[in-house]
């Protein structure tokens, strides 16, 4: 068969990311991460869309060269069009559409949170492919979905957040404890030396399959205002219980909701993406409900977890193989139907 080379871009938030991939091989995976944002505790869009400006062309010729492929012999370009920020997305897709034109060759447009999904096909040793339908829990800094995976390009959304996403529920409470952001990853660190049974959070009574996380963001300021009040030291000397109590308490939100989607789809192999799922408790808790729940679960590897392009890659691939090229009017979108 014919080998298929796709150049992949990944601008939709705050990491300027390209791979290039040989059929559903990555042979380069790039990530140019955004430090500027840290001192504003959260994404600045306008500040991220110049900076992917000035990553772009450097990130891709390192893709380009690290995979030892020319831009002559790329079959397609493939690019995020969306969900993300307006700014951010533009630079990317007009770059891939440029770079598509000049070298005349297809254009594939791709989902975001597809990517984050289609992670799993990645030809990856020692990581097996889901086989059709699997659930996919997808949880990220903007989101939180259970989605039913019935084909490449056919999902359904059968649960959501309701207000924020894991993510935020991971970075508003480092923020709260006074940690750099994105928090997420300094809660997971901290969190391995703590007791995840010290400080017991309640967890939302949200119906269905859907999520709630603003309660337990609410909670944890109070509960830290009342205590720092009492003892000024008390985050510091506290520091890993709390992590790992907060750490637990979603844990097991995202664990009820699975449960009750793998009762009501019948449905038992599971696949995590998104930024969280690098949460080390999380990916520990889905190894064990192998043998705990009889389940067959997917965790992706660690650096095509958190935003990146070899998963814009692989959709690409998949969509190349099916004739789903974009025309060169194709617009970013920061909002999107799954
Ligand atoms: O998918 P992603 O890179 O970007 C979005 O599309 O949002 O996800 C970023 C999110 C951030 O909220 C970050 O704090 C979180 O993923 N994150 C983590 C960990 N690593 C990244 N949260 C908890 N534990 C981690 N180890
Ligand atoms: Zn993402």
């Amino acid at each position: 068969p014919e080998e298929v080379f796709i150049l992949a871009i990944e601008s939709s938030c705050d990491d300027t990311a390209a791979a290039v991939l040989r059929n559903d091989v990555v042979l380069s995976n790039v990530v140019a991460r955004q430090s500027i944002h840290e001192e504003y505790g959260g994404v600045v869009p306008e500040l991220a869309s110049r900076a992917h400006q000035q990553n772009i062309v450097p990130v891709i010729d390192v893709a380009l060269k690290k995979a030892n492929v020319t831009k002559n012999q790329l079959s397609a370009i493939a690019f995020t069009q969306g969900p993300g920020l307006m700014g951010s997305l533009l630079v990317g897709t007009s770059f891939a559409k440029s770079l598509a034109m000049a070298l005349n060759i297809p254009l594939i447009a791709v989902n975001h949170m597809h990517a984050h999904i289609l992670a799993h096909f990645i030809d990856e040793e020692g990581f097996d492919k889901p086989e059709f339908p699997f659930l996919a829990l997808t949880i990220s800094g903007g989101h939180t979905q259970i989605v039913k995976v019935n084909d490449f390009f056919n999902m359904e959304i059968i649960g959501e957040t309701t207000d924020d996403a894991v993510g935020e529920a991971f970075d508003k409470t480092a923020k709260i404890l006074g940690f750099p952001y994105p928090g997420g990853p300094l809660i997971d660190q901290f969190a391995k030396e703590g007791n995840p049974k010290k400080y017991p959070f309640t967890k939302p009574k949200i119906p269905g399959l859907n999520f709630s996380f603003s309660g337990l963001k609410t909670q944890i300021l109070y509960f830290v205002q009342k205590n720092v009040h009492e003892n000024p030291n008390f985050i510091e000397e506290n520091k890993a219980d709390i992590c790992a109590s907060v750490q637990h308490t979603i844990i097991e939100i995202l664990m009820d909701k699975l449960k009750l989607a793998v009762a009501e789809t019948g449905i038992n192999q599971i696949a995590i993406g998104g930024g969280v799922s690098a949460n080390s408790g999380i990916r520990q808790t889905l190894k064990d409900a192998e043998s705990k729940y009889g389940w067959k679960t997917f965790v992706p590897k660690f650096e095509y977890t958190t935003d990146n392009a070899a998963m814009i890659g692989i959709v690409g691939y998949q969509k190349y193989l099916h004739d789903k090229f974009s025309d060169a009017n194709v617009v970013s979108k920061a909002r999107i139907e799954f």
